[in-house]
This record gives structure tokens, sequence and C-alpha cells, in this order.
């Protein structure tokens, strides 16, 4: 058997109904077999203050243990005034410390960002790579992701109900395949 990769996602939103979640959740569905897809959740973890890196809160802990386990990390984010949500900056916060023992350090990784406006979260996708230079995460330069018109995209069960988009996720995951290989350390 080949290798496989294990890809810990995190989304940027926190709500229930979540566009990204679904975009998520798609990303999943179409992704090769060797990606190993699974989303790790933000919602829970208390608010990053250094203070906390003496005698950490379990859920940092555990959080920090699970992206350094994971083998790549995919980012599915809206947009919130233009930058990325403050759940998703907390969780990359507390992931980068403390000093000196990043979780994210060199893990290859993705992003998507998804609206339901017409620029498909361009500025949240974009900060959040700029946090990623600092982080060394490898970025997957393209195919860029931005989906707008995201309320547009999915049935009422919650799944993908476009075409053009399931294949367009599809060749996303394929690359993102390639990128996970190209980037990971021997
Ligand atoms: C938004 N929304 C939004 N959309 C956008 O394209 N650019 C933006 O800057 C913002 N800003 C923003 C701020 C805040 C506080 C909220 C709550 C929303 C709209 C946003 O894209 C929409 O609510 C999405 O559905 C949120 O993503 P999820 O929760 O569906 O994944």
């Amino acid at each position: 058997m080949g290798k496989t990769y294990d890809v810990a996602t995190i989304i940027g939103s926190l709500r229930k109904e979540s566009l990204n979640r679904k975009v998520a959740n798609a990303l999943a569905e179409v992704a090769p077999p060797e990606l190993k897809v699974s989303i790790v959740e933000i919602g829970d973890l208390p608010l990053y203050n250094q203070d906390g890196d003496q005698n950490p809160p379990a859920p940092w802990t555990q959080f920090r243990d699970r992206i350094k386990a994971a083998d790549a990390v995919l980012f599915v984010t809206p947009e919130y005034n233009r930058s990325v949500p403050a759940a998703l900056k907390n969780a990359i916060d507390v992931g980068s410390r403390p000093y000196g023992q990043s979780a994210w350090n060199a893990k290859p990784g993705a992003v998507v960002s998804a609206s339901p406006g017409g620029i498909g979260g361009f500025g949240a996708n974009h900060h959040l790579r700029q946090s990623l230079v600092f982080l060394n995460v490898p970025a997957m330069q393209q195919p860029e992701a931005y989906i707008g018109g995201a309320d547009k995209l999915f049935g009422p069960d919650g799944r993908l109900a476009n075409d053009s988009t399931r294949k367009f996720l599809q060749a996303f995951m394929q690359a993102f395949s390639t990128w996970i290989a190209a980037n990971t350390r021997a």
C-alpha cells in the first residue's frame, strides 16, 4: 500500500450551518484515497493568553498534539471584515506556542475560503497566508480557492449540488496531495 497522509482540517466558522463546514465536508468527500481528511474542532479552545504557557488548559494541549500528529493542514474559512475570523486566529496562535514549539512548523498546508459574496473570501484567504509564511507552513499556491456564491452551491441535505464546483474541489485536493508529498520531510 502507498503512503497515506493525515490531513487536519480547520474550519474558520463555528456556526452549525456553516457554508465553510459544508465545503470542508465536500473536500473530504472528493479527496484522493491517500488523503485521510478529518476535521479538528476549534470552538472550545480558550482564548490564547501567554500566561497560560506555564500551565496550559487541556484543550490547548490536545489541539497542539493533534496538529503535531498531522501530516498536513487544510484551512477552510469565511472572511470576517476582510480578514480571518477570531476563532481561527485564536487556533493559529494557540498552535504556535510555546515559543520554539509551534505545532505548525513545516506542515504542508492549503487554504480555501468561501463566502456568499462574489470575491469568495479573498481577504481572509490572504491574511491567513501572511500568518502561514511566518509559521513556516508551505502553503499551496495553485490552484487558488476562493469559493464565491457559496450559499447557492449546496442542496437541502447540505451536500454539494454543483458539478463544476465538485470537479474544481477534486482537482484542488489532487493538487494538495501532490503538494503534501513534495513538501513532506523524509
Ligand atoms: C461576514 N461576512 C463577510 N463576507 C465576506 O465576503 N466578506 C466579509 O468581510 C464579511 N464580513 C463578515 C463579518 C462578520 C462578523 C460576519 C458574521 C459575516 C458574511 C459571511 O461571508 C457569511 O456570513 C458566511 O456565510 C460565513 O461563513 P459560514 O459561517 O457560512 O461558513
